[in-house]
């Protein structure tokens, strides 16, 4: 059984074919993110006409990679939700076109929920890629962080799961997105703090942690404790605007900012999700989203948690089609039903 899976919810557009849920045939991923790097984040129009162009040849690669032409493929699941309106409608009309021509089942998918199965992937046939050894059992613990979501989810089962927490405001890889505007950092800040990090002091500055319920998350009043000591640092007070804050940082002071701030919300992620560990004792633990990609994140999960974690590959942790095939496969495995090709509508407020 072998699924088609579309991705347009942000600014990479991605298809990708996947068999029976764990097996990876084709993934290509393509990117608005250049045109959007001036801008210091996604500008929404920009990424949809990007999608326009981008939509036909990135199927058509999937399918080349996998080796396979439409009778080859099963079922076709695409992102409906969370995510730009203009850029999910793309994928999701693309999906219903396809659906309705080929005479496709039609799956539409949550974003949020697709990323946590890219650790349902255990093997892959294009190169490159270093997969788990085995699936995640249930019940599943699964710390879902990203541009837009910051999630601790408790799976019983396949689409059986309970939300344990959220943020209440930014999401972390917002908070990263948000910092390295303030250092000066390239977007998408998650991989350019944590460079920068690698040449700072983590304990050189106290940022404060939110106080928040159980497992919730909140992350704006950290990024604007970086802000604050940022102009502190400067010896500049609040009223000192952010834009012209980086000619005025040190390279030193860019780093030991950068190593604190990392240490301080990646700790506030591992400091819940070990709480949550030792409240459900899950079988497995798992990480999803962009911030997954993080290394700090995974040195400070495998140091604290009394359980060993498997990764999904770095490529499957930012967006990508294979997220959304393999739970395609699974909706499809597990009899769940299937939408209407000539309905399906977007949802970009969509939430778990
Ligand atoms: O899942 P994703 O590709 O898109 C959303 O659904 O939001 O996540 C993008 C987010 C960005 O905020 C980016 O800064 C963050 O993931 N990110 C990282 C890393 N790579 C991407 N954060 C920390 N460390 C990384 N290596
Ligand atoms: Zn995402």
């Amino acid at each position: 059984m072998r699924v088609l899976g579309i991705e347009t919810s942000c600014d990479e557009t991605a298809a990708a074919v996947v068999e029976n849920g764990c097996r990876l045939l084709g993934n290509a991923v393509t990117s608005s993110i250049d045109l959007h790097i001036r801008y210091g984040g996604v500008v929404p129009e920009i990424a949809a006409r990007s999608h326009i162009e981008a939509i036909v040849p990135v199927i058509e690669q999937a399918l080349r990679d996998a080796g396979t032409d439409w009778n080859g493929i099963d079922a076709v699941a695409v992102t409906r939700g969370a995510g730009l309106g203009g850029s999910l409608l793309i994928g999701v009309l693309a999906a219903r076109t396809i659906a309705i021509a080929k005479h496709k089942p039609l799956y539409g998918i949550n974003h949020v929920e697709a990323h946590t199965y890219a650790n349902f992937l255990t093997d892959a046939s294009p190169p490159g890629y270093t997969m788990r050894a085995q699936q995640p059992g249930f019940p599943m613990l699964a710390l879902i962080v990203s541009g837009g979501h910051s999630q601790l989810v408790l799976f019983r089962d396949h689409f059986d799961y309970t939300l344990l927490g959220r943020t209440s405001d930014d999401a972390v890889g917002e908070a990263f997105d948000k910092v390295a505007k303030i250092l000066g950092l390239p977007y998408p800040g998650g991989p350019s703090v944590g460079k920068k990090a690698l040449d700072g002091d983590p304990f050189k500055y106290n940022l404060p942690k939110a106080h928040t319920s159980k497992y919730d998350f909140s992350f704006s009043g950290l990024k604007t404790a970086v802000l604050r000591l940022a102009q502190a640092e400067i010896g500049e007070d609040f009223t000192f605007p952010s834009k012209d804050l980086p000619q005025r940082l040190s390279e030193r002071q860019k780093a030991d900012i950068a190593a604190s701030f990392q240490r301080v919300a990646i700790e506030t992620l591992v400091d819940k999700t070990v709480s949550a560990y030792e409240e459900f004792r899950p079988k497995s633990v798992i990480i999803a989203g962009g911030v997954a990609a993080s290394p700090e994140l995974r040195r400070q999960l495998s140091e604290r948690l009394p359980h060993s974690i498997s990764y999904p590959d770095l490529k499957l942790c930012t967006d990508n089609g294979a997220m959304v095939a393999t739970l395609g496969c699974f909706k499809m495995l597990r009899n769940q039903p299937a939408s209407d090709p000539s309905t399906l509508d977007i949802n970009p407020s969509l939430s778990m």
